[in-house]
């Protein structure tokens, strides 16, 4: 491979979701002197991101529009000429999605990975010159691999004009505060073996993050670190959830249980709190990677170590789903129940494996008739999620529900009100007004810590606080 390594002028990434289009945005921030474009073929994505209205950028994200309205335009371009714009690419990143896989080998746990090598084919084919290729995307370890095999095989042998070099630089943005872990991020990782792209990768980070917080791996170290990452992070949620279930019956209480264990140094205050379940599109994925990976290696052991982090998630929401008909007199049918909040976690529009879907499904399964509100989420992707149509709550039909924007105007006669994601609206509500307008008994149910039970129990509700 010919080594010999520009200055990088024109990166382009493809995949303008979550991960591609924050990250790009803050490269452009801070590096005005690269043209940045960002690639989908998805053109009412690319529409989404070029709309004149900024509200309608197809990720919210908080400071992203403000970072959108400086570059747009300038030194950041969203494009579905995706020929073109690898032609002059000294750097692409690959940042589209791969989804757990629904059938074939490895099917419900391995990743998806047809994207990642439809991208690699297509950066093949068009590139010019050398090239540094950075995986981006949430991948099983040894996707770099893939990517570089395709990279090198479809190159001609005799064109040493086209050559390769690939890099892994795994994202650790959370969503709801992307810009701000893009902006200060604890560390970043680059993993590869081509020091001149490691540092040309390297420069364009060292703009804005300081030199201690870039780490150099290998490849496959990256690769891995990411999935640990995610397995850690995902495992402190299940575990302060089981511990949450425990506080129920035994009179504890979560809060206090976990900011006792949270002053301990050595455990830290962070990712203990509990929920109705971790979603996202991480976490659930990795996970199920790393049990796919543990096997594929004979890890049995591991492998079942794992995956339990995974079966209490799935647990944790069904418990709650099926808790809320048990209070309900046994019985959710025909039942108005107001669902707060349909995203994942507060602050994004996001609601891949959100703890709401399996929820509202569970109670619409079982007959209750379900008002959804969300600040961010909207109708069709609730739609999309749920499956079903939007049907208008007819009075004699059993199982349904609908969008709501009121939360005030949608109470009447409601049997019961879930909070299902942490949104700061739904912590400073007029829950005097929401009571006189329910029926009673009047039930709140919360599943993020965000109502005082103390205060509602005065007014009159009868509340079931997650873990208490
Ligand atoms: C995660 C990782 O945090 C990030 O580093 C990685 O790059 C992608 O995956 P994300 O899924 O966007 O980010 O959000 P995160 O804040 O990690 O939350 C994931 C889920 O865990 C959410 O459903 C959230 O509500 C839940 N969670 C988080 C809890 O239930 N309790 C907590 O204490 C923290
Ligand atoms: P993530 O959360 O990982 O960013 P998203 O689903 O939000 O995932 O975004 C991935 C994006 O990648 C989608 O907009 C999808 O259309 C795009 N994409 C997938 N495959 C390709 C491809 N071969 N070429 C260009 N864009 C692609």
């Amino acid at each position: 491979m010919n080594k010999i390594i520009k200055s990088i002028n024109t990166v382009c990434c493809i995949g303008a979701g979550y991960v591609g289009g924050p990250t790009m945005a803050v490269i452009a921030k801070h590096c005005k002197n690269i043209k940045v474009t960002v690639l989908d073929i998805n053109q009412d994505k690319i529409n989404a991101w070029n709309s004149e209205n900024l509200d309608d950028l197809p990720v919210y994200e908080p400071g992203l529009k403000e970072i959108v309205r400086e570059t747009r335009g300038k030194n950041l371009f969203f494009s579905t000429d995706i020929a073109g714009s690898l032609e002059k690419a000294d750097m692409v990143f690959i940042s589209v999605n791969t989804p757990t896989k629904s059938k074939g080998l490895g099917a419900g746990y391995a990743s998806d990975l047809k994207w990642v090598e439809a991208s690699a084919r297509t950066v093949s084919e068009f590139a010019k010159g050398h090239t540094i290729v950075v995986e981006k995307s949430t991948v099983p370890v040894r996707t770099a691999e893939l990517i570089k095999e395709i990279l090198i095989l479809s190159c001609d042998k005799k064109d040493d004009k086209k050559t390769f070099s690939v890099l892994s630089s795994p994202e650790f943005l959370a969503e709801g505060s992307a810009i701000k872990d893009l902006e200060s991020p604890d560390r970043v990782l680059i993993g590869g073996d081509n020091q001149k792209a490691i540092h040309k990768l390297s420069e364009i980070y060292q703009k804005w993050i300081p030199k201690n917080k870039i780490l150099h791996t290998n490849l496959w170290s990256s690769e891995l670190s990411k999935l640990t990452a995610n397995a850690f992070l995902a495992q402190r949620v299940t575990s302060i959830n089981a511990i949450a279930a425990l506080c129920e019956p035994t009179g504890a209480k979560i809060k206090e249980v976990s900011n006792a264990i949270g002053y301990d140094s050595r455990i830290g205050e962070k990712f203990l709190e509990a929920s109705p379940g971790f979603g996202g599109s991480c976490f659930k994925k990795d996970i199920l990677n790393l049990v796919y990976l543990c096997r594929y290696y004979g890890l049995e052991e591991i492998a079942k170590y794992w995956e339990q982090v995974s079966i209490v998630n799935e647990w944790q929401k069904l418990r709650i789903a099926s808790l809320i008909v048990d209070k309900l007199y046994g019985t959710v049918s025909l039942k108005n129940i107001l669902i707060l909040g349909f995203s994942f976690k507060a602050n994004t529009n996001d609601t891949r494996e959100s703890a709401s879907i399996s929820i509202s499904r569970y109670l619409i399964d079982n007959g209750a008739k379900l008002l959804i509100h969300d600040p961010q989420v909207n109708e069709k992707q609730i739609a999309n999620d749920l499956k079903e149509n939007s049907s208008k709550i007819d009075c004699s039909s059993e199982g349904g529900w609908s969008y709501i924007n009121n939360i005030y105007k949608s109470a009447k006669g409601v049997d019961a009100i879930v909070v299902l994601t942490e949104w700061d609206l739904y912590k400073t509500l007029e829950w005097e007004k929401l009571f006189e307008l329910m029926r009673k008994p009047a039930w709140v149910f919360d599943t993020r810590s965000v109502v005082n039970s103390e205060n509602l129990e005065k007014i009159g509700f009868r509340v079931w606080k997650l873990g208490q």
